[in-house]
């Protein structure tokens, strides 16, 4: 089973209190995404694998250390993934950003791809899957089955998110064991409307502006 962390760090679990607020404007809202982000790309970056490397510095030649493995992707889930991005860009500057969009059938209330853009050599790569609000996990397993067919490895997968329900976790656990999931928090449940709760309300429809 892949791992499951909250990301208790002060500085997260305060900015995450800030944005809970309904008060908390678009401007606010999004600047402070982008800032757990960048924390959490640190949280989530913290076992890449190092190599020894030998340095000159002006005083002397000495053996460092630098990143080694895969180079890294970014994988939003349109459109909140979208508000995480450049906070783990700041973070992670050499990153490739892949996008997938999901929209849910209005009928059977399933999501289904739309858009897929990724970088060529996405097989190859430690990939980030972003997307603010775990909920019922649809979108995140739909999400890591696409990166799947394209032949990416769950071990190569870690996802991402701000808030996520008990129910989304232990879906997306079920469907893809093999990857990790970090959150900034472990919400109570999710309501009738499939809101979390307490959580922040719509994170595409906070981050944008739109209702
Ligand atoms: N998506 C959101 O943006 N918020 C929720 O609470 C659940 C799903």
């Amino acid at each position: 089973m892949g791992k499951f962390a909250v990301l208790d760090h002060p500085l997260i679990q305060h900015k995450l209190t800030l944005i809970r607020d309904k008060k908390v404007g678009t401007k606010a809202f999004r600047e402070t995404v982008n800032e757990i982000s960048a924390l959490m790309a640190y949280e989530v970056s913290r076992d890449m694998p190092l190599e020894d490397v030998e340095v000159e510095t002006p005083i002397t030649t000495t053996t460092q250390k630098q990143l080694s493995g895969k180079k890294v992707a970014i994988v939003p889930i349109l459109r909140a993934g979208l508000g995480m991005v450049d906070g783990m860009t700041s973070l992670i500057p050499a990153a490739k950003v892949g996008f997938i969009g999901m929209y849910r059938d209005e009928e059977t209330l399933k999501p289904h791809e739309y858009f897929v853009k990724l970088p060529g050599d996405i097989a190859e790569r430690q990939l980030f899957v972003v997307d603010p609000m775990l909920a019922t996990g649809g979108s995140a397993i739909m999400a890591i089955d696409a990166l799947k067919k394209r032949g990416c490895s769950g071990e190569n997968i870690k996802f991402a998110c701000l808030v996520a329900a008990p129910e989304g976790v232990k879906a997306l656990q079920e469907a893809h064991p093999d990857v990790d999931i970090f959150t900034a928090a472990l919400d109570d449940h999710l309501n009738e409307n499939g809101y979390i709760v307490p959580g922040l309300g719509d994170a595409g429809d906070r981050l944008f502006g739109t209702k």
